[in-house]
């Protein structure tokens, strides 16, 4: 479904990707982790084109992305919640959905009935001003957001941050239910060991190198990453 081959990023002189080649099929979870600053966000931020490579090539539903604008990149089916969910703060709930619609403009009334239908907790808190919202909350604000324009894979990044384990835990069912409804995700995250029991395959990050990729469940059994990325 998604093909990311030899691409490399730089911001300004520094480079921060290297040569990455990454692969989603569909149906997939797939997890892409790494300590802080190793190139996760760039990476996701380069698929959806906020960010350019300067090689290789980056190819969705057979079809070249990396030289499209961010909206029509999403139009096709591409959705990404960024980090520390950018959802916005002085707009209700529902407003916030909307602008996750802007791609489809025609079908946000059906959107909004899926995604309340995901998250009834969100149509309850409809009229409720985001910023008022629970940290929980605003990361299903933001996952909402993302589904408004019906995608066929869904990259998030660090979904899990700063919410308390019984959140996390919703949060991965979230992401595993959606999932088993067909859409595929691709998953950053520092819960690295939540991360590779949900995912079926797993990239690990070494400053803007891909060090490890496989099966996850074989890159939980491996002694160096559990050492590196699973305390222990
Ligand atoms: N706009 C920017 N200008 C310059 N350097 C940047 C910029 N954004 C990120 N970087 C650098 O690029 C590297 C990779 O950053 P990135 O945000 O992709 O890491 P990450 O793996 O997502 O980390 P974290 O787990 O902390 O979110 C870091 O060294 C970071 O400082
Ligand atoms: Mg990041």
């Amino acid at each position: 479904m998604l093909e990311v081959k030899g691409i490399n990023v730089y911001y300004d002189a520094i480079h921060v990707i290297r040569d990455m080649s990454i692969e989603v099929q569909n149906g997939e979870i797939v997890t892409l982790i790494g300590a802080n600053g190793a190139g996760k966000s760039t990476t996701l931020k380069t698929v959806s084109g906020l960010l350019r490579s300067r090689t290789g090539e980056i190819t969705f539903m057979n079809e070249r992305i990396d030289n499209m604008p961010p909206h029509k990149i999403q139009r096709k089916g591409l959705a990404h919640v960024p980090e520390g969910r950018r959802i916005f703060m002085q707009m209700t709930v529902k407003e916030n959905l909307e602008m996750g619609a802007y791609s489809r403009p025609g079908e946000a009334d059906e959107a909004l009935d899926t995604v309340y239908a995901r998250f009834p907790r969100l149509k309850e808190r409809r009229k409720q001003i985001a910023g008022t919202l629970s940290g929980g909350e605003q990361q299903m604000l933001a996952m909402g957001r993302g589904l408004m324009s019906r995608p066929k894979l869904m990259m998030l990044d660090e979904p899990s941050m700063g919410l308390a384990p019984v959140l996390v835990e919703q949060i991965f069912e979230i992401i595993t239910g959606l999932r088993d409804e067909g859409v595929t995700i691709l998953l950053v995250e520092q819960n690295a060991s939540m991360a590779l029991q949900i995912a079926n395959r797993a990239y690990v990050l070494e400053t803007g190198v891909v060090a490890f990729s496989g099966p996850s469940g074989e890159l939980s059994q491996s002694d160096e990453i559990r050492k590196a990325y699973l305390g222990g």
